[in-house]
């Protein structure tokens, strides 16, 4: 950690507001929100504050968070709607806008997704509006790995070489949820096989290979390995070599944080900014973390 950027103001006539820092990390992205307890509703000034900062930082960590999922959801509601996962299944019982990601399993089935992020993707990119940002909590750790890593889009883009920034100008990407299912379905055999009606909610969707953040205007590579299938009126060699090109550009580890979690940490990323890649948990250990999801704008 370096800097702290602002000094909350304390108690004051409006009693809800809160004295909190927020610390950049020494990294291409994120920050850790020190002192702000997330269970008590926020007030104005300091949503504004965190608003602001999860814009700069394009992830917010925040320590220690003794908080219900209803007052994860009621949180995430604060930036917009909630999106509940197509795999229904892995929704938390009563609270299908808290998705559960996690390697357990009860009786031999699973009790949520165990592979959520086995490629680095941006959440449901799939969808005609993706997520504008996902909040995770954690639950319960491993001793041992569970890291989540975050690639930032905006240092990508600005960092491209231009003969590959100019061949991408003006592209339009195709993105689906079945791109890898059948794959991932080979390695985690638990992952249940879908409905039509759930493949009729995921149908194909195609968007800006560069996007621009609705809220910032800065530009960001909006292409990830788990989703994008190809680029769209080019040639499949072309199409290929150019996600290839950018996809290997896009998680150099200048680009990259790497999120060690600790006891019920919540991490609070913008998906329109980011990447983002689980790490991998050893079967032997349990990992659990709630998840949700806000939606987003359509991309430009
Ligand atoms: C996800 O992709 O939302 C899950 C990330 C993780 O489990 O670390």
């Amino acid at each position: 950690m370096t800097t702290a950027l602002a000094s909350g103001p304390g108690a004051s006539a409006d009693t809800t507001r809160q004295h909190f820092d927020i610390y950049a990390f020494d990294a291409p992205l994120g920050a850790e929100v020190v002192g702000l307890d997330l269970s008590r509703p926020l007030s104005a000034e300091d949503f504004a504050r965190i608003h602001r900062a999860h814009l700069d930082h394009h992830v917010l960590v925040f320590r220690d968070q003794r908080i219900t999922p209803d007052q994860q959801v009621e949180f995430s509601r604060r930036f917009g709607p909630l999106q509940i996962h197509v795999l229904q299944q892995f929704g938390l019982a009563g609270h299908p806008e808290v998705l559960i990601v996690s390697n357990i399993k009860e009786n031999g089935k699973p009790i949520g997704l165990g592979d959520a992020g086995h490629f680095w993707h941006s959440d449901l990119s799939y969808k005609d509006k993706p997520s504008l940002g996902s909040m995770l909590h954690a639950q319960e750790l491993p001793s041992e790995g569970g890291d989540t890593l975050f690639a930032n889009m905006h240092a990508a883009y600005d960092a491209l070489p231009s003969d590959l920034r100019d061949a991408v100008a003006g592209l339009k990407a195709e993105h689906t949820y079945l791109a890898r299912y059948a794959e991932l379905q080979k390695r985690s055999p638990w992952r249940p096989n879908l409905t039509a009606e759930q493949i009729a909610e995921v149908k194909p969707v195609v968007h800006p290979v560069v996007r621009t953040h609705p809220e910032t205007g800065r530009k960001a590579l909006f292409v990830s390995e788990h989703f994008t299938t190809r680029i769209v009126g080019v040639s499949d060699e072309e199409s290929r070599a150019l996600l290839d090109a950018l996809f290997a550009h896009s998680v150099k580890p200048e680009f990259v944080y790497r999120h060690q979690w600790a006891e019920r940490d919540m991490v609070f990323w913008d998906n329109r900014s980011l990447m983002h890649l689980a790490a991998g948990t050893p079967d032997h250990l349990r990992r659990k973390l709630f998840r949700t999801t806000i939606e987003g704008d359509t991309p430009f």
